[in-house]
C-alpha cells in the first residue's frame, strides 16, 4: 500500500495567487505599507484582541516577544516546555532571561500546569506556554494562579491557529501571544508570523522592535514627542529607542495572509474532524488515544506509541515509511529540548532524564500531517495500517 502522505503540502492555492497577481499588476510598493496594516487589524479582529504586528516569522515572533518583556519588566526567569520549538527557548536565552523548564502533561503535550505552578518563584517574570500541535494548555487553575500572582502569560501559538480554551480563542489570553505562518502552518504567508496583545504599551514596543528600535515607529505621539524632546541633538526620523532587530514582513505577504485568513476557520474544521478520525480508529492497546481534545485544532497527527518499545518502533517506523507516510519523531521540535546541543553547559548534565512524559514522547511520538483535504478512506487504511503491525 503506498498512501503518498507528505508531512507538509502546500496550502497556498491558486486562487491566493490569483489575488497576489492581480495586487503585483498594480505595481505597488513591496515593503511594509498598507497591506500589512490591513492584515494586522484583520488578524486582530478575528483572534479578538487589540493589536497585532505582523513579523517575517514565528521565531521572530518569539524574538521580540522576549526582547518586549525584558525591556518592559526587566530580567528573571521564565518557565518554558520541554516540548516545543527551538527558538522559544533561543529568545528565552538570547534576552539573558534563565528558562526554568517543566514537564510535559501526556493528554495534551503542553506544559503539566501543577509544575508550571510548582515552578513558579519571586523571579519568575512571565510563563511561556506553548499550545502543542493544536492542543490547548491552558487551564483555569494555571489562569487563576498567574491572575493571583500577577504573573504574565505569553501564549506561542504557532502550531494551534483557531485551538480554542471555553470557546475563547487561544492567543487571546495572554499577556502577547505568538503565531507563526510557516509554510503548511493552518494557514501561510510563505515564511510570516505576528505578535498579538491587548497592552498599549506592548504593542508599541513591538512596533519599534520590528524596525531597528526606532522611535517613528511608535504610533503613540506622546512616546514620539518625549524621545524627541529627550534627544534634542538626533533627527527626530532616526531616533533608536532599543537596541533591535529588522524582523519586518511584506506587502506580498500580508496579501497572501488576507486570502488565506478567508479560509482558516473551514479548513480548521476539516482538520479537526480528520484527526478526530484518526484518533478513534487507532487501536487504544498500541497507541495512545486518550489526548484531551476539547477545543484542539490539530494540523498534525500525533501517533504515541503506548509502550516504550524499541524494537516495536523500529516496525511502525518502517511501516510508515514502506506506506509513503512521512513523519517525524519526537513530536513538534524533535522532542525533549533538554537532549539538545545548544543546551549544552547552560542546564545540568542528564537533566534531561528528570522529566519522563518529554522522554517517552522524544522517543515513542510522532507527528505526521493533516492537510484539510485529506481523505476519509486514506485516514481509515493508515489507521488499519497501524493497528495490523
Ligand atoms: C511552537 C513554535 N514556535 C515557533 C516556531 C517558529 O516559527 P517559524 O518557523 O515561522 O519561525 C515554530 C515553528 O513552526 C513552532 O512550532
Amino acid at each position: 500500500m503506498n498512501l503518498n502522505w507528505p508531512l507538509m503540502e502546500n496550502n497556498i492555492t491558486v486562487e491566493d495567487l490569483s489575488i497576489l497577481i492581480d495586487f503585483l499588476k498594480t505595481n505597488p510598493r513591496l515593503t511594509q505599507a498598507s497591506n500589512v496594516l490591513d492584515f494586522e487589524k484583520k488578524w486582530s479582529e478575528w483572534l479578538g484582541v487589540r493589536y497585532s504586528v505582523f513579523v517575517n516569522s514565528g521565531a521572530s515572533a518569539n524574538l521580540i516577544t522576549m526582547a518586549a518583556m525584558k525591556h518592559l519588566y526587566g530580567l528573571g526567569e521564565i518557565i518554558v516546555p520541554t516540548l516545543t520549538w527551538v527558538s522559544d527557548i533561543a529568545s528565552v536565552l538570547q534576552n539573558g532571561f534563565d528558562p526554568v523548564f517543566v514537564d510535559i502533561n501526556p493528554r495534551n503535550l503542553c506544559m503539566n500546569d501543577r509544575q508550571v505552578i510548582s515552578k513558579l518563584t519571586e523571579k519568575t517574570k512571565a510563563v511561556f506556554i506553548t499550545h502543542v500541535q493544536g492542543f490547548n494548555g491552558l487551564t483555569d487553575r494555571l489562569l487563576r494562579v498567574l491572575e493571583e500572582k500577577n504573573i504574565p502569560l505569553i501564549e506561542d501559538v504557532c502550531e494551534s491557529h483557531g485551538a480554542t480554551f471555553q470557546g475563547k480563542k487561544l492567543g487571546a489570553f495572554g499577556l502577547i501571544s505568538n503565531f507563526s505562518f510557516y509554510f503548511a502552518h493552518h494557514m501561510s504567508t510563505i515564511e510570516g508570523g505576528m505578535v498579538c496583545t491587548n497592552d498599549e504599551k506592548v504593542f508599541e514596543t513591538f512596533r519599534m522592535l520590528r524596525s531597528h528600535g526606532m522611535v517613528r515607529e511608535t504610533t503613540n505621539k506622546d512616546i514620539k514627542e518625549k524621545y524627541i524632546q529627550n534627544h534634542p541633538d538626533l533627527s527626530p526620523d532616526f531616533i533608536f529607542a532599543y537596541p533591535a532587530y529588522n524582523v519586518r514582513n511584506t506587502e506580498i505577504g500580508a496579501v497572501l495572509g488576507m486570502s488565506q485568513l478567508k479560509r482558516l476557520d473551514k479548513n480548521n474544521i476539516k482538520r479537526r474532524k480528520n484527526f478526530e478520525l484518526f484518533i478513534k480508529n487507532l487501536d487504544p492497546q498500541k497507541y495512545r488515544t486518550d489526548f484531551d481534545l476539547e477545543g484542539s485544532c490539530n494540523y498534525a497527527f500525533n501517533l504515541v506509541l503506548k509502550k516504550a518499545d524499541i524494537k516495536f518502533r523500529d516496525i511502525v517506523e518502517k511501516a510508515m515509511q514502506n506506506a509513503g507516510v512521512e513523519f517525524r519523531r519526537g513530536s513538534s521540535g524533535g522532542g525533549n529540548q533538554l537532549r539538545q546541543p545548544y543546551l549544552k553547559g547552560i542546564i545540568p548534565e542528564k537533566e534531561f532524564e528528570k522529566y519522563p512524559e518529554i522522554e517517552h514522547i522524544h522517543f515513542f511520538g510522532y507527528y505526521i500531517g493533516n492537510s484539510p483535504d485529506l481523505d476519509k478512506q486514506k485516514i481509515l487504511d493508515f489507521c488499519k495500517l497501524l493497528n495490523e503491525v
